[in-house]
């Protein structure tokens, strides 16, 4: 049979796809959610009571993801991309910047960004930040906090996303549990309107809507993946 060519590529990242780079994912063994509660770090209700917890929190998450480097899974992906061109994108729910590192153009970085902060002034100010948030906005001296979707918060360009999924006719999603909506259900979405849906993970993801499943870590199975399209 001759390989099906495709013509528009999604992709979906957890955190599984920068395990091998040195950064933990949120629910395997000693992942972040097992050392952190959840709704202290990662809800605004959180935020409000605790700030200064919040803010060493993702200090610290900015210092580690620092000090990883893109792995060979990353920079297959830019492999994928300059093949695809305009008809890729890379929705990726991991808030380093290791795709872009790589060399990754179309990314979308749907619940947030490490390396950003958001003023909570009324223009919501958002500004690069290397290892510590600032105390204020640089701008409008407003406070600041974190450029990360959090429990509770929309997705950044949810319009966009599904315009993508709907008219992509490959979707993979790589090193994530499908435990958190909404990206959980965006193989559904790229099912429905026709797409081929692959999973590349460790572990199999029940829930149904994939076509093929390749297991095994990122770094060695993306690489494997991406020459065969
Ligand atoms: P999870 O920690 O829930 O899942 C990581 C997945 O990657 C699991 O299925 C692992 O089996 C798999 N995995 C681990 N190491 C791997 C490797 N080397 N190669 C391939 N797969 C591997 O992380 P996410 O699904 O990304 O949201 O979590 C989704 C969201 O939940 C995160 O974006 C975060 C979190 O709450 C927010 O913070 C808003």
């Amino acid at each position: 049979m001759e390989p099906k060519q495709f013509k528009k590529v999604v992709i979906l990242t957890g955190a599984g796809i920068s395990a091998e780079s040195g950064i933990p994912t949120f629910r395997d063994s000693g992942g972040l959610w097992e050392n952190e509660p959840v709704e202290v770090v990662a809800t605004p209700e959180g935020f409000v009571k605790h700030p200064e917890r919040v803010i060493d929190f993702y200090n610290k998450r900015r210092q580690d993801a620092l000090r990883c480097e893109p792995n060979a899974a990353h920079y297959a992906l830019v492999k994928l991309e300059e093949k695809f061109g305009d008809n890729f994108l890379l929705i990726t729910q991991n808030v380093d910047d290791l795709h872009q590192r790589a060399g990754s153009k179309r990314v979308l970085p749907m619940h947030g960004e490490l390396l950003k902060v958001r003023c909570l002034g009324a223009a919501e100010h958002v500004i690069e930040c290397k290892e510590n948030q600032p105390e204020e906005c640089p701008v409008c001296k407003a406070k600041m906090r974190p450029h990360i979707v959090w429990f509770g918060e929309i997705p950044f360009e949810m319009d966009r996303i599904y315009g993508e999924l709907t008219s992509c006719d490959l979707f993979a999603y790589i090193g994530t549990s499908g435990a958190v909506y909404p990206a959980a259900g965006f193989r559904q979405v790229a099912k429905q309107a026709g797409a081929h849906v692959v999973c590349l993970n460790l572990e199999e993801i029940s829930g149904g809507y994939t076509d093929e499943f390749i297991k095994g870590k990122a770094g060695e199975i993306v690489p494997k993946w991406v020459q065969t399209l």
